[in-house]
């Protein structure tokens, strides 16, 4: 049996520069290459938790450079730590949503996701950890700021005197006193798939010439896709492209969205272009859906998904509820109406959706940021996101673009931008926000100009959240602005970005008008643009002309 090692360390500082209450740990791959900066994260992450006798915990990553270095010291770690049985991926790999179903699946303690999710990979990219706890979610804040605390403190680091296990091949290692089984990373995953969608259904729609692409970026997404796509329902091969998880992800950007998923924007625009596109991120908890020639805003995807959610047999009972991040636009709160649903408003991030899917107050939700989701796991997810549209599409016999126009005839459009300003100074970047927080209470009432009616500001906050199920309170989450039309500006910083700050500017307004339905966003969104610009000078704050990223 291997021994037990100690090791003392001086105590260090991982968050630097970070702000303590984000989910995990982001950085650079140099930073998390330090002698002992990941050991310093895992021991305060295990030094808080409760003991681990009888225990499982599950680990992987989204195969980006060091994750294999990293699960290595973690299983080492786990096995000092105590655990009874750690449940691996296969070659490291489990996606985030996997990761989540596979601890409610196995009633596990928690996990460790090992991802910097849509972050660029390989030697020169980013990093990331962070733990996730019994529901399958992101740890709460309450989680993260006692690793945080503990992290300053940890002087002894609790190893096994072991050599690497061999995790390419399923099978079983006894490390100390705790199993540790390398797993496939789809199997469980596939099994809940099966359980929510159609499968007989989606499996006609291919066989009946449905030509669908899915990119995954070179990212983890691709065994899942290809296993459920191609193995499973019948898409033809080739169907899911960039399908072999890279260490680097061949140098893409994986994040899917219109600017970097270029190469997928382009063949949907082509002549032969396949009936339907779709992308995944690093981690695959994101998702990009696009039409022929057509791209869907992740706000109206949301709103699309809860409006048929009926149709699925995951969701025949109807939804017990829909929730949105604050900036995510209020497409789908049209919906929630129409269903006589609650409709439930949180701070930007994951975790806020957690308390409102465990206590069954929601049933859906989804972000601007390309992620949807359900009470399946308590990740968004990616694939089942795509899974959920070919679903519909083979339910109601309509396409991409025509799914989304109807729910613009009933509803309303809602045309909805993100801008971001990436890389700024940081001081700049708060005194942007500060100067903003300043003008708050002499907003409401004033004009603004350059819109088709006449319009005031009806609210400028910053937004506050308290919980509906535990009520805790999140304040200062982002200045939003409001207009008497409901038309919206959000500003907010980054909570993810690695290299100086990222603001992000949120724009939102509704058009009613069939007629204009056709405008392109940044058009219509021209005089909230102007506006942002007049109170904000974002241009003077951030250096920059233009957005770095406009979705
Ligand atoms: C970004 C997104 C946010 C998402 C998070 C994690 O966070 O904006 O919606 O939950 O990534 O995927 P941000 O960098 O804005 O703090
Ligand atoms: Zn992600």
């Amino acid at each position: 049996m291997p021994p037990l090692t100690t090791q003392t360390t001086q105590p260090t500082q991982p968050y630097p520069g970070q702000r303590p209450g984000t989910s995990g740990l982001r950085k650079k791959v140099s930073v998390f290459q330090q002698p002992r900066y990941l050991d310093n994260f895992v021991q305060a992450l295990f030094d808080v938790l409760p003991d681990a006798g009888g225990q499982t915990l599950v680990v992987g990553g989204d195969g980006r450079f060091h994750n294999r270095v990293a699960i290595q010291t973690i299983l080492r770690m786990a096995a000092a730590k105590g655990y009874a049985r750690v449940l691996v991926g296969q070659g490291g790999i489990l996606s985030t949503p996997a990761v989540s179903a596979l601890i409610r699946h196995h009633r596990a303690s928690g996990g460790i996701v090992l991802s910097a999710s849509h972050n660029p990979g390989g030697p020169e990219g980013d990093f990331g950890i962070k733990y996730n706890i019994a529901n399958g979610g992101p740890a709460p804040e309450s989680v993260t700021e006692a690793i945080y605390r503990r992290s300053l403190e940890v002087s002894t680091l609790h190893s096994i005197d072991s050599p690497d296990l061999p995790l390419d091949t399923l099978g079983q290692h006894t490390l100390h006193h705790t199993l540790v089984e390398v797993i496939d990373p789809v199997t469980t995953y596939a099994e809940l798939m099966r359980g929510l969608f159609d499968f007989e259904a989606i499996r006609a729609l291919f066989a009946s010439g449905f030509r669908l692409r899915y990119d995954a970026m070179n990212a983890v997404g691709g065994p899942y896709a290809k296993a459920l796509l191609e193995g499973e329902l019948g898409a033809p091969a080739g169907t899911v492209v960039n399908a072999v998880p890279l260490e680097d992800f061949g140098g893409l950007h994986p994040d899917p969205n219109p600017v970097n998923a270029t190469d997928l924007v382009q063949h949907m625009a082509r002549p032969d272009a396949p009936d339907m596109g779709a992308a995944s991120d690093g981690d695959a908890d994101r998702n990009m859906i696009l039409g022929r020639g057509f791209a869907v805003s992740p706000s109206d995807s949301l709103a699309v998904l809860a409006a048929h959610a009926a149709r699925v047999p995951g969701y025949a009972r109807g939804l017990q509820g829909v929730a949105r991040s604050m900036p995510t636009s209020t497409a789908v709160d049209r919906v929630a109406r129409r269903l006589g649903i609650p409709c439930f408003e949180t701070p930007t991030g994951w975790k806020f959706f957690g308390n409102l899917l465990d206590a069954g107050r929601a049933t859906l939700c989804g972000e601007e940021s390309y992620g949807t989701g359900s009470d399946h796991v308590r990740e968004k997810d990616g694939l089942w996101a795509v899974l959920f549209w070919l679903n519909l599409i083979a339910a109601t016999g309509q396409s991409v673009p025509e799914l989304v126009q109807a729910l613009w005839r009933t509803d309303g459009r809602c045309f909805y931008s993100r801008h971001d300003y990436e890389g700024i100074a940081s001081d700049r970047a708060e005194a942007l926000m500060q100067g903003l927080r300043e003008q708050l209470p002499t907003l409401p009432g004033r004009a603004v100009p350059g819109l088709a009616s006449p319009q005031t500001i009806a609210l400028a906050d910053d937004f506050a959240y308290t919980d509906p199920v535990d009520g805790s309170i999140s304040q200062r989450q982002g200045v939003r602005i409001v207009l008497s039309d409901g038309s919206r500006l959000v500003f907010r910083l980054s909570g993810t970005g690695t290299e100086g700050a990222t603001l992000r500017l949120y724009l939102e307004r509704h058009e009613a008008d069939p007629a204009r339905h056709s405008l392109d966003a940044q058009i219509a969104l021209a005089p909230l643009i102007a506006l942002a610009e007049a109170l904000a000078r974002v241009r003077h704050f951030t250096g920059l002309e233009q957005p770095s990223v406009t979705t």
